[in-house]
């Protein structure tokens, strides 16, 4: 039985660090040839008409990073947000961020929502941004949404879910983790349960058309079951 038609693939992009090491380059360097896999991977997302693409873009355990690493990586997202909105919003893409952007630098939040205001009215495709984001954080969030929503019946997974951060998203088909590790590291912890995993050994910044054709032909291989028999 084939798999259903993918709607949503999840990326962790790993391998950033290694990738500019072996290159015998900054750190940051590394991001910024991830930051063009991003845009290359969203093409073929395009082509292979995929509606949803999260990126697992910055965790809340990146910041223990070096400072030097961090100011260079929100350098980056602002630049790229900034750059990269028109053509968005000519792709017909829609933006939203998943996570704590309130506790974001000022200057970075703005961006975000001037983001997201300026491609709401798109709907053809949807990049999600996971940024500041942390899945234990996200379930506690909603937790907490619950409790002081005074909710006196029991709580439903359906109810839940309306509190989660992008209730409409639809749970992940795929998760990519790049770079040979094996791990969801704190990444769409509720909405993983009945995700399908592909690892691949290549670095995010070498990853292609070619790399998400293969996840997703794999992906298409394989039977989905939900628990059933
Ligand atoms: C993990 O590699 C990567 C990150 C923490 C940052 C991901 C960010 C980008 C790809 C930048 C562009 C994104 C957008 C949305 C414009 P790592 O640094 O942990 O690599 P390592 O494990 O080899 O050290």
């Amino acid at each position: 039985m084939p798999a259903d038609k993918i709607k949503h693939v999840a990326i962790i992009m790993d391998g950033n660090g290694r990738w500019a090491k072996e290159k015998h380059l900054p750190r940051v360097m590394g991001h910024h040839a991830g930051a063009r896999a991003v845009e290359r991977v969203m093409r073929a997302a395009k082509d292979l008409g995929i509606p949803y693409i999260s990126l697992y873009a910055f965790s809340t355990e990146n910041w223990k990073r070096a400072q030097s690493e961090v100011k260079g990586l929100m350098g980056l997202f602002r630049y790229y947000m900034r750059a990269k909105l028109s053509e968005l919003c000519k792709e017909n893409c829609r933006v939203r961020f998943a996570g704590n952007i309130a506790a974001l630098p000022q200057d970075i939040a703005e961006i975000l929502h001037e983001v997201e205001e300026k491609t709401r009215i798109y709907n053809e495709r949807n990049l999600i941004i996971c940024f500041n984001y942390g899945g234990r954080q996200e379930i506690l969030d909603a937790v907490n949404k619950i409790i002081a929503q005074g909710t006196k019946t029991p709580v439903t997974a359906e109810i839940f879910r309306r509190s989660l951060y992008l209730p409409d998203v639809p749970d992940p088909d795929l998760i990519i983790r790049t770079s040979g590790e094996m791990r969801l590291s704190n990444f769409w912890l509720w909405q993983s349960s009945y995700s399908e995993y592909y690892f691949t050994r290549q670095y995010w910044p070498d990853f292609d058309k070619d790399s998400l054709e293969e996840a997703v032909r794999n992906y298409y291989e394989r039977e989905r079951r939900y628990g059933k028999a």
